[in-house]
């Protein structure tokens, strides 16, 4: 049995798997906080604490002695700060921050080559310009680094003492020159980063090392379990689909969304934040379209009308037509396909007679254009894929994946256990890690239990228009 640990953005979520099937899951929420405009921090503690709550959850449910090895999977780009005791210095900066635009644009000027060399501009998101933000606004903090991690990594280093990242959570720093798969020095360097803060990077399927003994006291697993690196979400996403291989796609519908088309070749498009990044496993890398709001804007709309996100869709599905409201859905700045962290959220065509239900309707196509730019985004690569799969909560709602196949032109398919795609990616490089499993065998496909074919987009496209036309419009006011 292989355990998955995702260290997501609003849960952990934990997965036991055997090679073919989802044995038992496990949750606990966490919140982030945004102690001002723009700001978004989790501290890293409260990812350890959740993993240990976790693993109580799961004890009730399997025989944690049983695990023969664990994976790691966690959201990208966050900022873990820890000095050379490896305690963290501050609360971590997690990948939907905007406060370090001003740095992106140093770092751009000077480094004119970052787009093909790192596979994506610098924007506020990723790693790199958080650590120059920080020597300009909080030097205190910057001068107690010693050692930098990403999110997951912490989660590793708290299981079993190492400091290692894998190279798809490290493609996403803005440090790696993913052709290569290693630290990139002229861009550690403009961002005022030492070259001994970053880890080691290796493959996603790697063991890493062994819970310790004390981790071992602390959360009921054996200890000794290997732990293998795993990978950014996106990449563990892409396991749980086998899209590892060219021509295999997916879309993620959780806290932020992505479009993701995987490759045995690098091929940087960074003019329209197509993100060309290192996959956890050798030889391959993948093209993302990563949208910071994905699927939130539904629970969002939910909590402010006191409806869960179940509701929000089921209402959505009871309106459709022209005087329902566009929504912009940027609640955080948008990564791609505009590069745009000012952009904020908005309502237009409120009418005396909106209802709730307009509203929720609203918000949901809006994710939904989202997908369309992002696919338009990506140009002839599009065309080469037979079909999408679909992850993460906002997979539930069939009414969202219909409209995603209409406004792509794609099938999109769901297979089980979507809600827990990226843990049981995890999971499963765990078993390779132990050999259960080769590299290859990474590209097998879930079997697909529904079907959502696009219909016709006349209805959507006037709707589609307005959208694109709006972001134009409050774009300027920005
Ligand atoms: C990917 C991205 C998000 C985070 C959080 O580039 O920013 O997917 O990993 O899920």
């Amino acid at each position: 049995m292989y355990l998955g640990i995702d260290i997501g953005t609003s849960a952990v979520k934990f997965v036991c798997a055997d090679l073919d099937q989802i044995l038992a899951v496990a949750s606990v929420g966490l919140k982030t906080s945004s102690p001002q405009p723009g700001w978004s921090e989790q501290h890293p503690d409260l990812w350890w604490h959740a993993t240990r709550e976790a693993l109580q959850q799961l004890a009730g449910k399997i025989a944690l002695t049983d695990v023969r090895a664990i994976g790691l999977s966690g959201q990208m780009h966050g900022a873990v700060l820890l000095d050379r005791h490896l305690r963290p210095i501050r609360p971590a900066i997690l990948w939907n921050d905007s406060r370090a635009a001003q740095e992106c644009d140093e770092l751009y000027a000077a480094q004119p080559q970052i787009g093909q060399i790192a596979g994506v501009l610098p924007l506020p998101g990723f790693t790199a310009p958080k650590i120059a933000w920080l020597k300009r606004h909080e030097p205190d903090s910057y001068d107690r680094i010693a050692r930098i991690l990403l999110p997951k990594d912490y989660v590793g280093l708290c299981l079993h003492g190492e400091l290692a990242t894998d190279t798809s959570d490290a493609a996403g720093t803005l440090w790696l020159n993913q052709a290569a798969r290693e630290w990139h020095a002229g861009i550690a360097a403009a961002t005022d980063v030492a070259p001994d803060w970053l880890p080691q990077v290796v493959d996603g399927h790697s063991v890493v090392g062994a819970v310790t003994a004390q981790a071992a006291a602390e959360t009921g697993l054996r200890p000794g379990i290997p732990v293998v690196a795993g990978g950014g979400d996106a990449a563990t996403g892409a396991v749980s689909l086998g899209a590892t291989e060219p021509q295999r796609g997916f879309i993620s519908l959780g806290t932020s969304g992505q479009l993701f088309v995987a490759d045995r070749i690098y091929k940087p498009n960074p003019e329209r934040y197509v993100h060309a990044f290192a996959h956890t496993l050798p030889g391959r890398w993948y093209q993302m379209a990563a949208m910071l709001n994905g699927a939130r804007p539904i629970s969002w709309i939910g909590g402010q009308l006191g409806l869960s996100a179940a509701d929000v869709v089921s209402l959505a599905e009871t309106v459709s037509g022209d005087r329902v409201p566009v929504f912009l859905p940027y609640l955080t700045g948008e990564r791609s396909p505009l590069g745009d962290p000012h952009i904020r959220a908005c309502f237009f065509g409120l009418e005396d007679s909106t209802t709730r239900a307009d509203i929720c309707r609203s918000v949901v196509e809006a994710i939904a254009f989202c997908f369309a730019d992002a696919a338009q985004s990506f140009g002839d690569t599009m065309g080469s894929l037979s079909e999408l799969a679909a992850i993460g909560g906002g997979s539930r709602s069939d009414l969202l994946l219909g409209l995603i196949a209409t406004v792509t032109g794609k099938s999109i398919v769901r297979s089980d256990g979507a809600d827990s795609g990226p843990a049981y990616g995890a999971a499963r490089l765990a078993a390779c890690g132990d050999g259960a499993l080769a590299v290859t065998d990474l590209s097998d496909q879930p079997p697909t239990t529904e079907r959502f074919e696009p219909s016709d987009l006349t209805a959507l496209s006037d709707r589609m228009a307005r959208f694109r036309k709006l972001y134009s419009a409050v774009s300027a006011i920005n």
